[in-house]
């Protein structure tokens, strides 16, 4: 895998259908790029169902929600997960007020959270499924946005609708898409064209295939043990998809370093209409 450089790069996960394996796969993706020498933090920012913290078998003491109170910094709240800089900022699980925060509020949460954002090379946001305002917008605020969708016909429609939710309203134009749970690549590739299809004749939107990740039974049992696939099945077939993905990433990251380095790690001001 290429190395990656030094700039912060932001990716929120997201999908229009939920349990196609966006969490897995932001917990996974992170640890391939840390392998691969990278700092990364992955933020869980579903912030009505939080699991992260289950995938890694921890139960943090702190989370999202004690940023919330003066006086706690986003610092206090990083869990480390690996040593070399992979770091985990947990969300609260079941504090569905937090969708509602006014703007006052959200300003105050994300910049206490820029002070620790900058540390990183990857910032992975774990976003809850479907097209909640709050996820859209912290949608909208990432500098890229991986659409993780399925081949079932359920998953790229509500995929579909997310694309069109966040360029109408949002201006959002550019994702970057995965498709999981596939029993062969080329089932992959067809779902992605499948969608990219509709996205442009509709929407007049280009999106970008990053590669497709097999169905395979270690995902669901690492889930079980509660240790990333990564570590419990690293040459499982899901692993090395997952490897082939966090290395296009890198490459991304790479090939728009110049672009990406003129770009805030969230953006706070975008084009909204409604
Ligand atoms: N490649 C895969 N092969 C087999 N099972 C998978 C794969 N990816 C995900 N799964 C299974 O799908 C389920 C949902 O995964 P995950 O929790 O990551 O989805 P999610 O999109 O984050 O869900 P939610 O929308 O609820 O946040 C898990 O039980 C996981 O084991
Ligand atoms: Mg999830």
């Amino acid at each position: 895998m290429p190395q990656p450089t030094k700039t912060t790069m932001s990716l929120a996960v997201l999908s229009g259908k939920g349990g196609v394996g966006k969490t897995n796969l932001a917990l996974n993706m992170a640890f391939a790029l840390h392998r691969a020498g990278a700092k990364v933090l992955i933020m869980d920012f579903d912030v009505g169902l939080a699991n992260m913290d289950v995938l890694l078998g921890i139960a943090p003491e702190k989370n999202l929600q004690d940023l919330l109170q003066s006086g706690v910094q986003a610092k206090d709240v990083v869990v480390a997960i690996e040593p070399g800089g992979l770091d985990f900022l947990p969300a609260a699980s079941g504090v569905p007020e937090l969708l509602d925060m006014d703007e006052d509020v959200k300003d105050m949460l994300f910049s206490k959270l820029n002070h620790v954002f900058g540390e990183y090379d990857f910032l992975f946001l774990d976003l809850g499924a479907g097209i909640n305002p709050l996820v859209m917008q912290v949608a909208a605020m990432a500098m890229t946005r991986l659409l993780i969708v399925t081949p079932e016909p359920t998953s790229l429609t509500d995929g579909y609708a997310v694309v069109k939710v966040l360029s109408s309203q949002r201006g959002v134009r550019d994702f970057l898409v995965v498709a999981n749970q596939v029993t062969t690549h080329a089932e992959g590739k067809a779902t992605f064209e499948r969608l990219a299809l509709a996205c442009k004749k509709f929407l007049d939107i280009d999106i970008d295939f990053f590669g497709s990740v097999l169905s395979d039974p270690a995902v669901p049992r690492a889930v079980r043990l509660q240790v990333p696939l990564l570590k419990s099945a690293p040459t499982s077939r899901a692993a090395k998809d997952i490897l082939a993905v966090a290395a296009r990433i890198v490459r991304f990251s790479r090939d728009n370093a110049d672009i990406l380095r003129e770009l805030p790690i969230l953006k706070n001001n975008f084009p909204q209409s409604s």
